[in-house]
């Protein structure tokens, strides 16, 4: 996947810098050409010979080096690179970079490069969380920076929480999704795509309503990956706060009874998922007057069952989409509760998330997601609505595709 593609390393000042070594090997087993610059800071981590005996090359690390300036320039250095990969990519050098500085070799190249740029963070939890870094973070993605990581877990200086460097196969995997070719990386050109998303909201008299936590987050991350991957996309939503995805066809809608009509209305598609978290239930009578206090108590509100969007869908005949996905919330035996899901409402693959209270999923940035089909359970690691949005759309359309 990766023969012949040229990867420039850009080796940070951090603990992490010892698995730089590890990636370079197995780049170099994918079949990439990799050239290092070891920062003056790296190099308190790893070692010029370590590095340069595995990359077989020079290692690049002065600026003023007359030498490295005569073999190779740092404009020639980040220009001949396919790919600029920042591993670890420390709160100093994300700062560097999101600020346009160019005082040593490394933010040189960063800067004169015309290349995409990959960054593996890796810092402490407070340096990662502080708004500062946080600040550059969102200046690199805007910028165009790709991201791969921090993951959390137990670190280097005892602490626990985000910080810790993306593995090397995650390092690898971000690297090869950023390298395929664009007809690859847009499988689903050519393809409609529908999907639900947020939350809907039941009436119970003109001023009041029965509704979820759904922020959107989930169900607007996957319009986003679809239309990423070529897709014309529609997105059916409740009310929520995230913003619209750009290049998406957004129908906003309150009720159940709302999203059905406008799903069916987006018909047909190759492909709906339904993400939203929609109501089973209505209130019976909706008072057409607001409702008030009285000596009587509290009004005593009956119900009735919405119908089920996606069940419907999934049962459509001619108009069916030919994968029709859908989402399970539960607080408990997700997986279980999520194969009874598959059977009743005879859609292709279940997405079954927990929602129990402290998971975050409702409203939250991450996502910890179980693919239920007839062929089986396939669980995938924590990571961001985006990362799994991402994903989904990659599996759903090699699917499609029949592989
Ligand atoms: O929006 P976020 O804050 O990012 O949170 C994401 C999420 C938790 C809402 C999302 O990941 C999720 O789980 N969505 C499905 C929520 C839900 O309603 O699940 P359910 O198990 O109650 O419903 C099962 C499936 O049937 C879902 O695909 C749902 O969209 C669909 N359904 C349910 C009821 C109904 N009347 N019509 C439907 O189509």
């Amino acid at each position: 996947m990766l023969t012949a593609k040229r990867i420039l390393l850009v080796i940070g000042g951090g603990i992490a810098a010892y698995k730089s070594l590890e990636l370079i090997r197995r780049l170099q087993d994918r079949g990439a050409k990799v050239r290092a610059i070891l920062t003056r800071a790296g190099a308190e981590f790893v070692t010029p010979l370590s590095v340069g005996s595995l990359t077989g090359d020079k290692v690049f690390q002065e600026l003023f080096s007359l030498t490295d300036e005569n073999e190779m320039g740092h404009i020639e250095l980040s220009r001949d690179a396919d790919l600029l990969v920042v591993a670890p990519a420390t709160a100093d050098l994300m700062a560097k970079m999101a600020h346009g500085h160019a005082n040593d070799l490394a933010s040189t190249a960063l800067l004169a490069t015309d290349k995409r740029i990959l960054a593996a963070p890796a810092m402490n939890v407070r340096m990662w969380l502080h708004p500062a870094t946080q600040r550059n973070v969102g200046i690199l993605k805007g910028d165009g920076v790709t991201f791969v990581g921090p993951n959390a877990g137990g670190m280097a200086c005892g602490e626990f929480g985000p910080g810790r460097m993306a593995e090397v196969p995650e390092i690898i995997a971000a690297i090869e999704a950023m390298m395929v070719d664009p007809a690859v990386s847009r499988p689903l050109a050519g393809h409609r795509v529908l999907v639900t998303s947020g939350p809907t909201r039941e009436a119970i008299d003109p001023v009041r309503y029965i509704s979820n936590h759904s922020s959107g987050k989930q169900g607007h991350a996957i319009a986003k990956a679809a239309a990423e991957a070529g897709a014309d996309v529609t997105l059916v939503t409740g009310p929520v706060g995230v913003a619209d995805p750009v290049g998406v066809t957004v129908v906003k809608v309150e009720s159940a009874r709302d999203m059905l009509a406008a799903v069916d209305a987006a018909l047909p598609a190759s492909i709906a998922i339904f993400a939203a978290a929609v109501a089973d239930w209505r209130v019976a009578d909706i008072a057409g007057g607001k409702l008030k206090k009285g000596p009587d108590g509290p009004p005593a509100l009956s119900f009735v069952e919405n119908p089920d969007i996606l069940a419907t869908v999934a049962r459509h005949g001619t108009k069916r989409p030919r994968l029709v996905v859908g989402f399970a919330a539960e607080t408990e035996n997700v997986v279980d509760n999520a194969r009874a899901k598959l059977a009743r409402k005879g859609c292709d693959l279940i997405v079954a998330n927990d929602v129990a209270t402290g998971t975050g999923t409702f409203g939250g940035d991450a996502n910890t997601v179980h693919l239920v089909s007839s062929e089986g359970v396939e669980t995938w690691a924590r990571q961001s609505k985006d990362e799994v949005a991402r994903a989904l759309v990659a599996h759903l359309a090699r699917r499609l595709a029949g592989a």
